[in-house]
């Protein structure tokens, strides 16, 4: 039995010290946010949160996750950071077929929490590997530079 905090709260999951965090999450906590895709840590599209450091779910085993803050696309809004990246997305309408997009949203929240200003290149290289078919990047760029400016407003 292993002890995780999501989201601000603590799950007892029994579960074997190997099992990757993200069947955690969605198998056995529901949090279905957190999308798989490639498995292999390729995509970013299963992204979440340990510690405040983004990570790939699919290739993390739980036990390394246990104790520390996990925090998931559906807990990522309380924070001002997270809360501007989710209010840009929406206002720039990057979306479209949407399944990379939790992992956009946090990789993009997990830049913001340590860089308030980030360059091109900045938001290039915390954003490289994330992926998305639809090729939203363009837009993915804006919204952060929108979310930068609006939570540096609010700071
Ligand atoms: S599903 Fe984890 S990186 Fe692709
Ligand atoms: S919005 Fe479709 S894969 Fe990114």
């Amino acid at each position: 039995m292993l002890v995780v905090k999501v989201n601000g709260k603590a799950h007892k999951v029994d579960v074997t010290p190997d099992t990757p965090l993200l069947w955690v999450l969605r198998d056995h906590l529901g949090l279905t946010g957190t999308k798989y895709s490639c498995g292999m840590a390729l995509c970013g599209a299963c992204t979440v949160h340990v510690g405040g450091e983004a990570v790939r779910s699919c290739i993390t085993p739980v036990s390394t996750a246990a104790g520390k803050m996990i925090t998931t696309i559906e807990g990522v809004g309380v924070t001002r950071t997270g809360k501007a990246v989710q209010k840009a997305w929406r206002d720039l309408d990057v979306v479209q077929c949407g399944y990379c997009q939790s992992g956009q949203i946090m990789s993009a929240a997990a830049l913001l929490a340590r860089n308030t200003t980030p360059s091109d290149a900045d938001i290039d290289s915390a954003m490289a590997g994330t992926l998305c078919r639809c090729a939203t990047y363009l837009r993915i760029r804006a919204a952060i530079k929108e979310a930068a400016k609006a939570a540096g407003a609010s700071a």
